[in-house]
């Protein structure tokens, strides 16, 4: 046999021993901690290896146990960060998508799958109220908004093609990392993102964002986009789009929501999401609130033609020579990436195998999740909440313990996994649902665990 074949019975019998751990995985995955007891030293004993001369075989997937023992599960216990929860229909739409090994660069390079991913845009676009809307999926929330914004760039203050100049950005203080990120990546300057205050509920202020465009505009600094939060990442705040949308027309400038975090919700309650339709790009995460496996984001545009003007630039070794509008289309003319995995496989076996109201269903549960565990809190003496929960990021705090030390403890316990924001100055223990996995009775574990967690710390 040539070097790297593998004979059919081989492979057949690799593929079921694979799908028979992927199954055991599955199903032990509710006994598993909420996160691995383990460390560097220990992952690097275990994994830390030179490359050796010779195959070990099949003997490779002897190892998937370690593997997985060391890895932090997709549990429904898990309640730190936004972290999805990786449907295994998706799963198993990855492993054919990469059995496929299809470039979606183009339809011509890859037919059924450029146009399947297509289809799967449209459905999420649709579902989230924003019909007629195209676009594209990527690896993350990151380079979704930061695609979003080098539409803004390019549209508003061209520099493709000379450099650019500095546009200014706007967006509440309470806006991911990812867009400083972006504003950085993209020349225009992070001094020029205004990064401003919030009401009482962590949404962008209006008053300060018309006072601060109308400020730059006197200094002679040009505004470019206004970036609304649709799910900030600490407490799922929701800016309101109607009239950020109503500023950034009136000051012809570039509106990008960040939902990365939220924006699927509207699957389940689109009244929270007025106005989102008004937007010129949207990032949404699939990866994070459609449960699939990681990566599957998506970046929404309005205008193809805005799209277009940012990413095409073909060599000609590229150059489509048909002119069927189905058969000539290229997400490279429409988005940063050339070579593209088939994403879209997943959200098409996923999406169709549990049909729409599963999805609703499940989103809905989150959003009931978020509201017990503010309730519990509420109704507990020694626990404060402390943002509102418009979404399914909760944030909370013991009254009288040190809630960074109770938060090490609650991860050392291993029941329940819960990650941190500032909230006001304070420091608060946040669980974050987005997780079809999560039971009432896990979310009940959250108090339980964090109340242990504090008396541990006083005996
Ligand atoms: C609001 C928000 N925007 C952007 C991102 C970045 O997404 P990703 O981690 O997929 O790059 C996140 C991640 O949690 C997020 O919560």
């Amino acid at each position: 046999m040539r070097a790297l074949e593998i004979s059919d019975r081989d492979l057949s019998k690799l593929a079921i021993e694979a799908a028979k751990l992927a199954a055991n995985y599955w199903s032990s995955l509710d006994g598993r901690p909420a996160y691995p007891a383990t460390s560097g030293t220990q992952t690097s004993r275990l994994f830390d290896r030179p490359w050796a001369r010779a195959g070990r075989g099949p003997a490779i997937l002897d190892e998937f146990a370690a593997i997985a023992e060391h890895v932090r599960p997709c549990t429904g216990r898990f309640f730190g960060y936004v972290a999805g929860s990786g449907e295994p229909v998706g799963a198993i739409g990855d492993l054919l998508a990469s059995v496929l090994n299809q470039n979606c660069t183009s339809w011509r390079s890859a037919p059924a799958a450029a146009t399947i991913e297509r289809v799967v845009v449209g459905w999420l676009a649709e579902a989230v109220g924003c019909a007629g809307f195209a676009g594209s999926l990527c690896g993350g929330g990151s380079t979704a908004n930061l695609m979003g914004l080098a539409m803004a760039r390019e549209s508003l203050l061209p520099a493709n093609d000379d450099g650019a100049r500095p546009g200014v950005v706007y967006a509440s203080e309470q806006a991911h990392m990812s867009i400083a990120k972006a504003v950085s990546l993209l020349g225009l300057g992070r001094n020029n993102l205004r990064l401003l205050p919030v009401d009482e509920d962590f949404r962008l202020r209006t008053d300060a964002l018309r006072d601060a465009i109308a400020l730059d505009r006197r200094q002679g600094r040009t505004p470019l986009a206004i970036v609304a939060s649709v799910g900030t990442v600490a407490t799922g705040a929701i800016d309101p789009l109607p009239h950020l949308a109503e500023i950034a027309r009136a000051e012809g400038i570039w509106l990008h929501v960040d939902g990365a975090f939220g924006v699927l919700a509207a699957l389940a309650a689109p009244e929270k999401f007025e106005g989102l339709s008004l937007a010129d790009s949207i990032s949404l995460d699939a990866h994070k609130w459609l449960y699939q496996p990681i990566d599957c984001s998506c970046l929404l545009h309005r205008e193809r033609t805005a799209a277009r003007k940012a990413f095409s630039y073909s060599g000609d070794y590229v150059r489509i020579l048909n002119q069927d509008p189905e058969e000539s289309f290229a997400f490279f003319d429409e988005s940063i990436e050339l070579t593209r995995r088939f994403r879209a496989l997943k959200l098409w076996m996923s999406l169709q195998y549990h049909g729409r109201d599963a999805f609703r269903e499940a989103i809905t549960r989150d959003l009931q999740h978020a509201q017990l565990l503010a309730r519990a809190v509420q109704s507990h003496p020694a626990l404060e909440l402390l943002a509102p929960v418009p979404l399914s990021a909760v944030c909370f705090r013991h009254r009288a313990r040190d809630n960074e030390a109770i938060l090490r403890r609650v991860i050392a316990r291993g029941r329940v996994y819960l990650s941190n924001a500032t909230i006001n100055g304070r420091f608060a223990l946040r669980a974050c649902f987005v997780n079809h996995r999560t039971t009432r009775e896990d979310v009940d574990e959250i108090i339980v665990e964090v109340i242990a967690a504090a008396d541990e710390l006083n005996a």
